[in-house]
């Protein structure tokens, strides 16, 4: 496997110390859903203003060193008529483009999916870096019921997980390679140990054999938890101590960084699991950060209710969320 110079530098400096990433790539019906669920309208021009109130906030740079974006937003100018990208780039923070199209029925595989958008995606990444954007994002899902997932689902999504990430390193673009076991569902934490496992190893192996440089993209995986209908919640440290666990057993340390998924955690929680994580001792071999969707911007959102004269109140609830999943990125937070 070569390694891509330019590629791990800019994977390197997404996860410099204390810097994670803001997952910000909503598709537009997802960003709706959120939006109405708070009685705000979802408008071109609401999410471009929702977006601007996120990626403008005073002194996120020091916590945030990249955003996810999506095809609206990418192409979006902010208020004062520069892009959004741009405004992000001025910042000191890299842009990045999310490039699955959805997950879609698996054929043959009752009840579960699979991540597409493969078809035409080299002209699709040619044209994301064109437009400024440096990493990319897909993401696959797996649902953890009796037998599920199979052994099929798990190897059709993690071939796509490779060919998109070697897809994006031929196109100059580091891919964050997204494999999500979901937290709905009544499993035990054991259940989901050992489900992460055979997911990771099944998607490095595909990796491996696509020749995709581990220097040069950065893992997003879930944490290990309980279902959310479990009735045996697992403790903080039961969390950190069995996701670590599953990474050490199967993800390479030549990966610069794992980005974790807030996957529907309550976004103090969220900052207590990644603190927990980087406070265990053994070795850690790759920076331990987060790429929160949910986590970062559910309370912001709640504040900012699409009105102008929220946007300051809803930049420091950022900026505070932002700050405080930093400090856990080093293993400092304190509550
Ligand atoms: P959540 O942190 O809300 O799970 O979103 C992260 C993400 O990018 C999901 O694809």
């Amino acid at each position: 496997m070569p390694t891509m110079p330019g590629l791990d530098q800019t994977a390197r400096a997404i996860v410099a110390d204390g810097k994670g990433i803001l997952a910000a790539d909503e598709t537009v019906s997802t960003i709706t859903k959120r939006l109405t669920a708070r009685a705000i309208e979802s408008t071109s021009d609401s999410r471009r203003a929702y977006r601007e109130m996120l990626f403008s906030a005073p002194d996120i740079a020091a916590f945030i060193g990249g955003v996810i974006l999506q095809d609206e937003t990418i192409r979006q100018d902010s208020s004062t008529g520069i892009p959004l990208l741009e405004l992000l780039v001025g910042r000191g923070i890299i842009p990045g483009i999310k490039v699955d199209t959805g997950v879609h029925p698996l054929a043959g595989a009752p009840g579960e999916f699979v991540a597409e958008g493969l078809d035409g995606l080299r002209a699709r990444l040619e044209e994301y870096h064109e437009l400024g954007a440096r990493f990319a994002k897909w993401r696959a899902v797996f649902i953890i019921r009796d037998g599920l997932p199979t052994a099929k689902c798990i190897h059709a999504n993690a071939h796509a997980l490779a060919r998109y990430a070697a897809l994006c390193q031929e196109q100059g673009l580091v891919p964050i390679v997204e494999p999500e076991v979901l937290m709905e569902g009544a499993h035990a934490l054991e259940q989901c140990e050992d489900v992460t496992g055979r997911v990771l190893q099944a998607v490095f192996n595909e990796l491996f054999d696509a020749r995709v440089s581990l220097e040069g993209m950065l893992l997003k995986p879930n944490m290990v938890t309980a279902g959310l209908r479990c009735a045996r919640q697992a403790s903080v440290d039961e969390v950190a101590e069995a996701t670590l666990r599953a990474l050490t057993r199967h993800v390479p340390p030549a990966v610069p960084g794992v980005v974790f998924l807030s996957g529907g955690q309550d976004a103090v929680l969220a900052t207590e699991h990644l603190n927990a994580i980087n406070a265990l001792g053994g070795p850690k071999p790759w920076k331990l950060s987060f790429s929160y969707g949910r986590a970062l911007q559910d309370e912001a959102m709640e504040v900012w209710q699409g009105r102008r004269e929220h946007v300051p109140a809803a930049q420091r609830m950022f900026h505070h969320r932002a700050g405080c999943d930093s400090a856990a990125a080093l293993g400092s937070y304190s509550g």
